[in-house]
């Protein structure tokens, strides 16, 4: 008798288990690092995270409806966000589980009820073209959301650091938070560092250069005039010995030359 109820609840096991492989087969996990692949073909993806109650009770009905997606050729997706933070951040997931229709790299996110018949007639019937796409500004596939997503990640990975220095250290909690302001002010100094030599850099210092050029020049106008103060004393000289003949003889070729050089 209790051999027998062994032997059921043991084949039982193995039949969950089999349906959960076969259900977990059907389902295409992304992360990081292969999510584009939902850039191409038709996909319906779900964010969810192991501890949200609300995706464990989606669990089955999406299993469901991944099988029914490989017959009809639309790929169900699933992404776990506490194993794929920078993912969270790209989607802008705010509330678990979130769903996401993808069609040739446009995104739509699903409101429908969370069951099979209505992300079956979300995709036959193209309910979904009654949803405005994820407009451009915010796609997961830009720029700026690689960038937010790399905040995300970057955050995760800070986060992760305070526990491990908490916990495999003994810090307390002020320790690390200590270490982290430490970090943040020696990085922002050192980024504001970089910062100003990168800007040295595409915009050289000019204006020193100028000084010194014009420095120069003044100098070099000075001597000259240095010259000519000496020249004119010259001139001077000569002009009064000058004026000196011209009063003998006021036709003197030289009083003229020197009116002509004046009006010059
Ligand atoms: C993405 O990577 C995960 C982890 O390596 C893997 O389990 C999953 O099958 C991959 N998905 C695709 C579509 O390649």
């Amino acid at each position: 008798m209790a051999r027998g109820a062994v032997t059921c609840l043991i084949i039982f096991v193995v039949i969950c288990g089999f349906l959960n492989v076969k259900g977990q087969k059907d389902i295409i996990l992304l992360n990081e690092d292969n999510w584009t692949d939902m850039l191409k073909d038709e996909w319906m993806v779900e964010f969810y995270a192991p501890w949200c109650p609300a995706c464990k009770g989606l669990q089955d009905t999406w299993k469901q409806f991944a099988a029914w997606g490989i017959d009809m050729g639309i790929k169900v997706g699933q992404v776990d966000v506490t194993a794929s933070p920078g993912l969270s951040g790209r989607f802008m997931v705010t509330a678990l589980p979130t769903i996401f229709h993808v069609l040739n790299g446009e995104f739509r996110q699903y409101k429908g009820s969370r069951d099979k018949e209505s992300f079956m007639s979300f995709v036959v019937e193209k309910k979904w073209q009654q949803v405005e796409p994820v407009p451009y500004w915010k796609s997961p596939n830009s720029v700026q959301m690689s960038i937010v997503s790399t905040f995300f990640k970057l955050s995760q990975t800070l986060r992760l650091i305070h526990t491990k220095l908490m916990e495999d250290f003994g810090l307390p909690t002020w320790g690390s938070y200590l270490i982290f302001a430490i970090a943040t002010i020696i990085l922002g100094a050192l980024l504001g560092l970089v910062l100003v030599c990168l800007i040295d850099l595409i915009y050289p210092p000019k204006q020193p250069i100028i000084i010194t050029t014009e420095k120069r020049k003044l100098k070099e106008s000075d001597d000259e005039l240095g010259d000519e103060d000496i020249k004119d004393d010259l001139l001077d000289d000569a002009e009064v010995s000058d004026q000196e003949k011209s009063k003998s003889n006021p036709s003197s070729p030289n009083a003229r030359k020197r009116k002509s050089r004046r009006a010059d």
